[in-house]
């Protein structure tokens, strides 16, 4: 069986904790799409593993832990994270495959990342990790592939003809010192490339192959589905493909294997970065959620922004995602509240409406419209049991799952792995 396991808000949905979760029932971990500019957390057994990269069904002793092609790779990072894990105990053996057909993430398109960004007359508030310069290379036919970077000859003239126009970027846009020396690009790169050759693997005859073997895979999404490249918040959305049809694009397993798409999402809602958030709140409230739910960026430490539970984006977010069922995070987090609200439409132009808009124009007019439930006000951390939780929690998952038409199969009430409720 092939299973996705996403992000169903802006990204920071508690994936990791789920995956983490998760993993013990598969044999294969997949990532998809993205890069280094994700930050997940797991907490387990008194340690604290942060991973960027590498799918953290790593920390299971068994399991194999695959980069996809759609995926795009920092190798500079990627290598610090094999050595941190290591260094924490990890074995990684021949556990990791990278795909050979991955694009590259340069030291040049973090730069390129930080200067796009600061010139934008609205600047998206990317992570700086050279996701979207690395992706456009992809898409402008200018990419250049882990393979690529085996031999230094050949590796060159590929350069040459990606950095033509960067050259002048830097020079007369971005106004920046740094020399693009294509001898030190190409050598580093190529340094970078002897280190991770135990890990690269054909990964499309790789995967069909494990689904041919019966092999339990999972694929997990980074980000989130608010941040998908088609179906985002566009603008303020990354480069890649984080919905469910990215699994197929960034693995090269058909769409016709693939079973569950279980989507996350938080009890309330964070966005980081410029985009537009409905249901954000304000002031103390906004700092009130943002402690409680420790609301800080794992990769760059950026406050994130919180709010009211989204059930138009969420609505919207089941749909293009085709979820079979939810995983609820961060219960515990609404405790102590006395009131808990859950945005059931917009008004937009004094019209109400549940349809999410596809303009960013009128994402930043929405209002939101709540429907209101009754706080716990108990303690629901470390609940394992569902019918152990609070009477008004229950109500207000009813609510949630009848919302969304979508069966709440697992709520996570602490970060813990063993803090999680299966339904
Ligand atoms: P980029 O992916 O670095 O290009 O950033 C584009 C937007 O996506 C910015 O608003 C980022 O804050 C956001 N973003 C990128 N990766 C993540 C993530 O893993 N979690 C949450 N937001 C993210």
């Amino acid at each position: 069986m092939a299973d996705i396991v996403l992000g169903g808000q802006w990204g920071d949905e508690g994936k990791a904790k789920i995956i983490d979760f998760l993993s013990v029932k598969y044999d294969v971990i997949v990532r998809y799409q993205g890069g280094a500019n994700a930050g997940h957390t797991v907490e387990t057994g008194g340690k604290k593993y942060v991973f960027h990269l590498i799918p953290s069904g790593i920390l299971y002793p068994n399991k194999i832990c695959v980069l996809g092609n759609g995926v795009v790779i920092d190798i500079d990072e990627l290598d610090k994270e094999i050595t941190q894990l290591s260094s924490q105990g990890i074995d990684i053996g021949d556990r990791l495959k990278i795909s050979s057909q991955a694009f590259v993430v340069f030291p040049f398109h973090k730069s390129m990342d930080a200067a796009r960004d600061t010139l934008r007359m609205h600047n998206i508030g990317t992570t700086g990790r050279g996701i979207g310069p690395a992706y456009s290379d992809k898409i402008n036919r200018l990419g250049i592939r882990i393979q690529d970077l085996a031999n230094v000859d050949l590796l060159k003239p590929l350069l040459v003809e990606n950095l033509k126009e960067k050259q002048v970027l830097f020079e007369h846009l971005f106004h920046s010192i740094d020399k693009l020396d294509i001898d030190q690009i190409a050598s580093e790169a190529n340094e970078g490339y002897k280190k991770i050759i135990p890990y690269l693997a054909n990964t499309p005859y790789l995967l069909n192959e494990y689904y041919k073997n019966n092999k339990n895979i999972l694929f997990e999404g980074a980000q989130g589905a608010g941040l998908d490249i088609d179906f985002g918040s566009y603008p303020y959305v990354s480069s890649s493909s984080s919905s469910s049809g990215g699994a197929a694009i960034g693995s090269g397993l058909g769409v016709t294997r693939f079973r569950d798409v279980l989507g996350v999402f938080k009890t309330y809602i964070t966005r980081v970065g410029k985009g537009y958030l409905p249901t954000i709140l304000q002031g103390n409230d906004l700092d009130d959620l943002r402690q409680r739910g420790l609301e800080y960026g794992a990769t760059t430490g950026r406050p994130r922004e919180c709010g009211w539970f989204d059930g138009v984006q969420a609505k919207y977010s089941v749909m293009i995602n085709g979820m079979t069922a939810i995983a609820l995070t961060k219960i515990d987090v609404l405790d102590d509240y006395d009131q808990i609200n859950f945005c059931t439409h917009y008004e937009i132009d004094g019209s109400r409406t549940n349809l999410f808009p596809i303009s960013d124009n009128d994402i930043k007019k929405a209002k939101p419209i709540y429907r209101s439930f009754t706080g716990w006000k108990s303690r629901t951390k470390g609940i394992t049991n569902k019918k152990d939780l609070p009477k008004p929690a229950l109500l207000y998952l009813d609510f949630l799952e009848e919302y969304l038409e979508t069966p709440i199969r697992y709520i996570s009430t602490g970060p813990d792995r063993k803090d999680t409720i299966v339904v």
